[in-house]
């Protein structure tokens, strides 16, 4: 795993560096995208890139990471929507080929078959962006999760639902109870993952998923599995790392450039 300590501006940057340079070298490049706050800058840096004539997603397909179960078509917070007033209405990356697990399914154990399905259609994931929940969770998998997990339906925690009601004006009753969130077996399909992660709150899990044992208790510990994880983290999210000073010269004296 590369961790890299660096201010969250520079985390955006690099992040957009990883999907600039899988834009340009696919010809159908597939981006996985995630929600929470942890990559709305990168957002904004691909959209400003976009605006300024140097990026280009036409031609590219996305998969979302998870969603709710049971938000209406309509509601702001569903993170189809998220995604699509974040990312997708600020670049040419065409609607219609941004996929995401269709939580409102009568069926929803034939919805999660139907988008595993449709990613690999797509030839898999070339490079996913994700968060971390402050409970270790990836996507919406929760402590617990299956290593090989696959999409299906996950109860949310109790924390994971408290963090997001935020999100849902800090009314809690707001919040679903259950999410269809790809499975950490097919986050780890993706060729290429690039993990953000901000602030003191992040501290613990962050600990846990770079230098704690691979297990389900930390479900972003299987990124240790992946050949080609890269784990963006600001000061206060590295601050209870044990090995941060060799990650930091590991950084500053790579013989392989971050795109290589
Ligand atoms: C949600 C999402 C995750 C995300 C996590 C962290 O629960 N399902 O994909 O990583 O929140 O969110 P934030 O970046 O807002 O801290």
């Amino acid at each position: 795993m590369e961790v890299v300590v660096c201010s969250p501006q520079d985390a955006a940057r690099l992040a957009a560096d990883l999907v600039e340079h899988e834009l340009r070298r696919r010809r159908e490049p597939v981006l996985g995208l995630a929600t929470g706050s942890s990559p709305l800058r990168v957002y904004d840096e691909l959209a400003r890139r976009h605006a300024d004539g140097t990026v280009s997603f036409a031609g590219a397909r996305a998969f979302l990471l998870d969603e709710y179960v049971g938000l209406a078509a309509g509601h702001p917070q569903r993170y189809r929507a998220v995604v699509e007033r974040e990312l997708v209405s600020r670049v040419d990356l065409d609607p219609a080929r941004v996929l995401g697990p269709d939580g409102l399914a009568d069926d929803l154990v034939a919805a999660c078959a139907a988008y595993e399905a449709a990613i690999g259609a797509a030839g898999g994931v070339d490079l996913q962006i994700l968060g971390i929940g402050a409970d270790g969770h990836l996507a919406f998998n929760e402590p617990g999760s299956s290593l090989a997990s696959r999409t299906r339906v996950k109860l949310l925690t109790d924390r994971t639902r408290a963090d997001n009601a935020r999100f849902f004006g800090d009314d809690l009753d707001a919040v679903p109870r259950h999410a269809v969130t790809q499975g950490l077996g097919t986050v780890l399909g993706a060729r290429r993952l690039v993990l953000l992660a901000q602030g003191r709150a992040k501290a613990d899990a962050v600990r846990s998923m770079v230098e704690g044992p691979v297990a389900a208790s930390c479900p972003a510990s299987v990124l240790q599995l992946h050949p080609s994880a890269t784990v963006l983290l600001d000061e206060a999210a590295a601050s209870l790392l044990h090995g941060v000073d060799y990650y930091r010269a590991a950084w500053r004296e790579r013989l392989v450039p971050i795109c290589g």
